[in-house]
């Protein structure tokens, strides 16, 4: 897939903004008098990514889509195919997991479209100032002890190199917040459903103690990565007590930040990978 690394410039833009009538209008059993309908693809919309997206957009678990430029999408046939596919190994579903047919996922495009455009006149809901986040993330706030951005950093927790394409503000407000409200979930291939980011405490038979995240975990074996950023590959059969604790997080819960601290690291997160 094509990543789009500079934004276009508004000339060309804003005439595939004017493209509401999709490309596809013309294929096999299109009804065609319904595939203008803005109703129903903002319906179809709201149904199948406003839970991840947002209903207006705003982004959530996955990205914003209400902007003038998609750093993934360079016209509208990109945009379908995205769609339709998904974008495998993240959490971004195709259109066989969401139930779209060609003419619904050529709707829905157009939809997403359509929430840029109106974008073009609003203001996000990004009010923070990214370059003070971006001194609170690699000074004061302690973030790279756990986070790597773009191979600097301690890979702890997620890597945030680029978090701005896959998640939104709100979702990244909350996380800074209550970290343990929203843990991720792993969606895609063999892993889906596996929960990332577990807690582990486990005490081996040699009463050896280690705190992390489990990595990976099968039958025999458990990995974790310790909160001091050490990778440690244990045999079941040496764990004398293992506690996964479901519904923590290792994140501390942003308690020595301020409001204003937290809007700033999210206008500085919401940059990374753009
Ligand atoms: C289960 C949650 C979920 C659902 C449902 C979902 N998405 Fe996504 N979407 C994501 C996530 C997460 C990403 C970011 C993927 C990544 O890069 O990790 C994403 C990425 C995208 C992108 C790429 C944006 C870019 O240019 O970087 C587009 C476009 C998109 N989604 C559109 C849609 C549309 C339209 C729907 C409804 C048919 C939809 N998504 C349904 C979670 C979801
Ligand atoms: C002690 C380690 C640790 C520190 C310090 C830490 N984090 Fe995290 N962070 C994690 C872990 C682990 C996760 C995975 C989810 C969870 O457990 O909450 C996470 C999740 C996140 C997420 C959500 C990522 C996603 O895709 O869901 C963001 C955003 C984030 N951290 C930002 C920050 C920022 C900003 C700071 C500094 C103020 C910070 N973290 C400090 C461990 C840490």
């Amino acid at each position: 897939m094509r990543i789009a690394k500079t934004p276009w410039p508004l000339p060309l833009l804003l005439p595939l903004l004017m493209l509401a009538p999709p490309a596809t209008a013309q294929e096999p059993g299109g009804a065609t008098g319904e595939i203008g309908d803005p109703e129903r693809a903002e319906r179809l919309y709201r149904a199948h990514c406003g839970r991840c997206h947002g209903v207006q957009g705003l982004g959530g678990e996955g990205p914003e889509l209400a902007q003038l430029v998609l750093p993934r999408v360079a016209d509208q046939g990109q945009l379908e195919q995205i769609i339709r596919d998904g974008i495998p190994g993240t959490g971004m579903p195709g259109a066989t997991a969401t139930i779209l047919d060609d003419q619904a996922v050529a709707l829905v495009a157009s939809h997403v479209l359509r929430l840029g455009a109106q974008m073009a006149t609003d203001t996000s809901g990004v009010t923070g100032d990214a370059e003070r986040g971006h001194d609170l993330f690699w000074a004061a706030g302690d973030c790279a002890s756990c986070h790597i951005v773009a191979g600097r950093g301690t890979a702890v927790g997620p890597e945030l190199t680029i978090i701005g394409l896959r998640r939104g503000a709100d979702y990244l407000r909350e996380a800074l917040r209550t970290p343990a409200a929203r843990l991720p979930v792993a969606r895609a291939g063999a892993r889906s459903g596996f929960l990332e980011y577990l807690p582990v405490r486990v005490v081996t038979r040699d009463g050896d103690i280690y705190n992390g995240m489990r990595m990976n975990e099968d039958a025999f074996t458990i990995q974790l990565m310790t909160v001091s950023g050490t990778f440690v590959s244990l045999e079941k059969g040496d764990i004398a007590e293992m506690e996964k604790r479901v519904g923590h997080s290792l994140m501390p819960i942003a308690r020595n930040l301020t409001g204003d601290d937290v809007e700033d690291l999210v206008a500085y997160l919401t940059t990374l990978g753009r």
